[in-house]
């Protein structure tokens, strides 16, 4: 074991899906039990789009329990929730210092947000790759488990690290996008374009708390066109994503099964979106329904952020005493 500390954060903002156990969740559980690991309900960076927080306690307890359902051990990771490390706000303040406005305006994301909510582009929304920089360097994190949509962000927390270190004293360490094994895998969704989401494309989307007759009823919807009547046909994307997912769930035998069908053409698709089915069925609902057991018991889910945000601010308050002490902020 060398001693990396690994750092990711989820927004609390939707049901979580298929691509996000396979591009993330499966990642955390198997770094958990090698690093140092610090994951996070991001539930103040939620605030900066989703003003309204009737459903932000069930949605944060949710996310606790689906990635609990999943593998995820707060024994051996410092599982915890963003607001309740006040460390996080603090240091947010001095990196905002090292922010520029120029550059902040010029993130993807910031830009792609305020084209689609132009009634709320607030400050925090503008400082969210600030936050997003401090989540990981309150840790000191080097390992940060994210996909490709979060690496201009991971970029901009390497610069203010930089410059924090070159402003004042070396504190941070510059954090680097990681995943565990094999490349990441883009888990397509059911209707033959863009990927599983957790707001978007919700037909062509596997949830984790789909029950039995959703998921049937989803793999049964996808688009098929007609079986290939020449031997070695090339497959056609909608096909192809199909037998991604089969291969994510289904044994080894039985994708070869598919394949070979599709080639020597005795393939129905039919076949094929049922035994998918019931693959997904098998993998999807004991994970749902140890995560509804996890929901439902509050007193479990309490002592699970209560310990979490032990750990993390443990680790943040040992960030935060280096940091006022190089910036001179240690007055006694
Ligand atoms: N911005 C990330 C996302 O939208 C979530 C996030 C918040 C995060 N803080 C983080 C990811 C720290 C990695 C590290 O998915």
């Amino acid at each position: 074991m060398d001693n990396k500390i690994v750092m990711s954060g989820i927004r609390p903002t939707g049901f979580l899906h298929l691509g996000n156990y396979f591009g993330a969740i499966r990642n955390y559980v198997k770094m958990q039990g090698e690093y140092e690991c610090y994951f996070m309900v991001a539930d103040l960076h939620s605030l900066t789009t989703h003003p309204d927080t009737s459903q932000l306690k069930s949605n944060v307890h949710r996310v606790l329990a689906e990635n609990i359902a999943c593998g995820l051990d707060p024994e051996k990771a410092a599982f915890f929730c963003q607001s309740h490390v006040p460390e996080i706000a603090e240091l947010y303040l001095f990196l905002n210092m090292l922010a520029y406005k120029g550059e902040l305006e010029k993130t993807t994301t910031f830009k792609d947000k305020a084209r689609l909510h132009p009634e709320n582009i607030n400050a925090g929304l503008l400082t969210y790759p600030v936050l997003m920089a401090t989540d990981i360097l309150i840790h000191r994190a080097t390992y940060v488990p994210v996909g490709k949509d979060q690496e201009q962000h991971l970029e901009m927390a390497r610069d203010y690290a930089r410059r924090f270190n070159a402003r004042y004293a070396a504190v941070f360490p510059e954090p680097q996008a990681f995943n565990f094994g094999e490349a990441l895998i883009k888990i397509p969704g059911l209707d033959g374009t863009g990927k599983m989401s957790k707001s978007e494309n919700q037909l062509a989307t596997l949830y984790l708390a789909d029950s039995d007759n959703d998921i049937r009823n989803k793999v049964k919807k996808a688009k098929t066109d007609t079986a290939p009547t020449t031997p070695n046909s090339p497959v056609p994307e909608n096909i192809k994503n199909l037998f991604a997912l089969l291969q994510l769930v289904a044994d080894e035998s039985v994708v070869k099964k598919y394949a070979d069908d599709f080639n020597n053409c005795t393939i129905r698709f039919g076949d094929l979106k049922s035994q998918l089915a019931e693959d997904m069925v098998n993998f999807i609902s004991p994970i749902r329904q140890k995560a509804m057991d996890i929901m439902n018991d509050e007193k479990y889910l309490q002592q699970v952020m209560e310990s979490g945000a032990q750990k993390a601010r443990k680790s943040a308050a040992a960030t935060m005493q280096a940091v006022k002490e190089a910036m001179g902020l240690n007055y006694y």
